[in-house]
Parts: C-alpha cells; sequence; structure tokens
C-alpha cells in the first residue's frame, strides 16, 4: 500500500479553504479520495449537496454525467473534474438523437430516464430518475398510459417488476455490473449463510433475483448501519465495500465479485486532486438552454420525491 502523503493533503485542505471549494466523491471512488472528500454518497444525495452547498467550487470526484448533474443544479458555481476523462460507459450508451427517435415513435408516453445520461439526454426527458428513486418516480405516473424508461435495461426490468408497468425501454447496460454473476453470489452465501445480500438495480436480474435488497449505494449504506445483520454480501463496485468497512467497523462486507471494478471512477487520484485546486480546471459546462430542461427533469424527479 503506498504511504499516504500528509503534505499532500494539507495542502488540498489549504487551497480547498482559499478557494471556498467543497469536494464531492461518489461512493465508487478510491479510498485515497474518499478519505479527502467533504462528502460521499450515491448519485442522488450527491445531487442534493451540489444544489444546497454555499461553496463558490464543487471538485466532483465522480463520472461526467454526475459533474454535469451538479452543473445544472448549480449553474453559478464552478464545478470542476479532477480527470474530466472519466466517463460512464452506459450513459454514452444513448445520445439525444436516439432519445428524440423513440419519443417519435410512441408519441404519447411520458419519458423518464436514469441520472447516468448527458445533460443532451435528459433535456429531452420529462423525469429524471436515480436507482434510488426510479420504482417512485414511475409509481408517480400512475395516469400515464405509455411509460419510456432509459437506458440503462435492467434497472428498467427491476422497476418494471416492483411497479408492474410495461416499460418502453433502451439497451444500455453497466458493463461493470454485468460482470456480476449469479454464481458469484451463489458463492458467497455458501460461504456466509447468514450474510444478507444486498445489489444494486444495474445488476443482471438473475443477480437481483437472488438478493434481499436491491438498492442504491446510498441506500446500501443506509442498510449496512441500520440493520441488525452483522455480515453483507455487496454487489456492486467494489468501491463502496471500502466506506461500508470504514463507516462500520464492526460488521463485515463480502463483495460478491471482485471483478466489479469501475476504472472510470479509479481515474481520480488525490494527486489530480490538487492539481485542480491549484487550477481550477477541468471546468464543466453546460448550455444555458440544455440546462433549463435538463434541470426541469431533475426538478420534477426532487418533487416526487
Ligand atoms: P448510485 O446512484 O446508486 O450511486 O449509482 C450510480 C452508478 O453509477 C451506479 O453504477
Ligand atoms: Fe457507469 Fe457502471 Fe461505472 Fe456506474 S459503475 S459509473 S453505471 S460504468
Amino acid at each position: 500500500m503506498i504511504k499516504e502523503d500528509k503534505q499532500l493533503i494539507k495542502r488540498i485542505k489549504e487551497l480547498k479553504k482559499q478557494r471556498n471549494a467543497v469536494i464531492l466523491a461518489h461512493n465508487y471512488q478510491l479510498p485515497e479520495v474518499q478519505d479527502i472528500a467533504d462528502f460521499r454518497g450515491d448519485s442522488l444525495e450527491l445531487s442534493r449537496i451540489a444544489a444546497k452547498t454555499d461553496a463558490q467550487v464543487i471538485v466532483f470526484c465522480g463520472v461526467h454525467f454526475m459533474a454535469e448533474t451538479a452543473k445544472v443544479l448549480s449553474p453559478d458555481k464552478l464545478v470542476i473534474m479532477p480527470d474530466s476523462s472519466a466517463a460512464c460507459p452506459m450513459a454514452g450508451m444513448i445520445c439525444a438523437d436516439d432519445l428524440k427517435k423513440l419519443k417519435a415513435k410512441y408519441p404519447n408516453a411520458v419519458s423518464v430516464g436514469y441520472v447516468n445520461t448527458s445533460a443532451e439526454v435528459k433535456a429531452e426527458l420529462d423525469y429524471c430518475c436515480t436507482s434510488s428513486n426510479a420504482v417512485a418516480v414511475v409509481n408517480a405516473l400512475k395516469d400515464k398510459k405509455e411509460i419510456i424508461f432509459v437506458p440503462d435495461k435492467y434497472l428498467a426490468e427491476y422497476v418494471s417488476k416492483k411497479t408492474g408497468r410495461k416499460l418502453i425501454t433502451w439497451s444500455a447496460f453497466c458493463p461493470t455490473h454485468v460482470k456480476i454473476l449469479p454464481e458469484d453470489v451463489l458463492r458467497e452465501k455458501k460461504f456466509h449463510p447468514r450474510a444478507k445480500v444486498m445489489v444494486h438495480p444495474e445488476c443482471l436480474s438473475s443477480v437481483a433475483a437472488l438478493a434481499d435488497a436491491v438498492i442504491s449505494t446510498g441506500l446500501m449504506s443506509k442498510m449496512a448501519k441500520e440493520s441488525p445483520a452483522k455480515e453483507f454480501i455487496v454487489g456492486t463496485e467494489m468501491g463502496l465495500v471500502y466506506r461500508l468497512k470504514a463507516d462500520n467497523p464492526d460488521k463485515e462486507f463480502y463483495p460478491a465479485s471482485e471483478r466489479a471494478v469501475c476504472p472510470n471512477m479509479k481515474r481520480t487520484t488525490q494527486e489530480k486532486v490538487l492539481w485542480a485546486l491549484e487550477e481550477l480546471k477541468e471546468e464543466i459546462k453546460v448550455s444555458e438552454d440544455i440546462r433549463r430542461k435538463a434541470k426541469l427533469a431533475i426538478d420534477r424527479m426532487l418533487e416526487i420525491v
């Protein structure tokens, strides 16, 4: 293990103060990045913090769509990413034109889209949702006959099962979560028969079917704290396991699969955070027209939850 550089961390803290900056880190970030963050959380929690913070600079340690969402909600703040090449491949599997065509095919459908999309795609949506509120958003659309749900086909399948609604779907997926297989969960269950199984809704449906809870990373963190269970099998990206262990030292967490690593989430390092704070780069920009439209979809989601 690389030794922690105290001088580097000290400088990050000084610059944070000077710049009036806040560091937000997604639950999948490297341990060294989670350790220097002011807030860690899932997509919804981080968007809420971004919308509320008084800081003038938001250093977003995550993937591009998350930083873009922060910019959509906080247009007057400077949102920077320590490594702006960190993109979510699932978000790249649908573009605004794809969604426009789908909407043209189903002109009476209301459109719901996962937060793992670009701002251009969000601008075309009626409602945004995250993994923690997708079921609630679709349940709130009881009076709508047709619902488009993009882009994640596994999240869509899970939501459809929970709500009993037939959804018009897209074929995107998370390359990291589909690496977790049912046999991984079954193997861990055999080793740890008392453990509760929590998996992310981006997992294969055959994996979700084996879980005690199918929830967002933020809700996994809550469940780990509040459940009387002492052992958990964690079916999501490996970064969350670090956070769960740090927050609950008296409990045991077993990753369902150590193959579940999102390379884009691991691009950000402490050095890059320092660099970003020194030079106030890379700035995330969203055009005002797209921003206003994308914000409507996010605001409608926040009204429901
Ligand atoms: P959460 O909102 O659950 O953190 O999920 C984000 C994500 O990208 C999952 O792969
Ligand atoms: Fe995207 Fe999957 Fe990485 Fe999440 S884990 S950011 S959905 S590629």
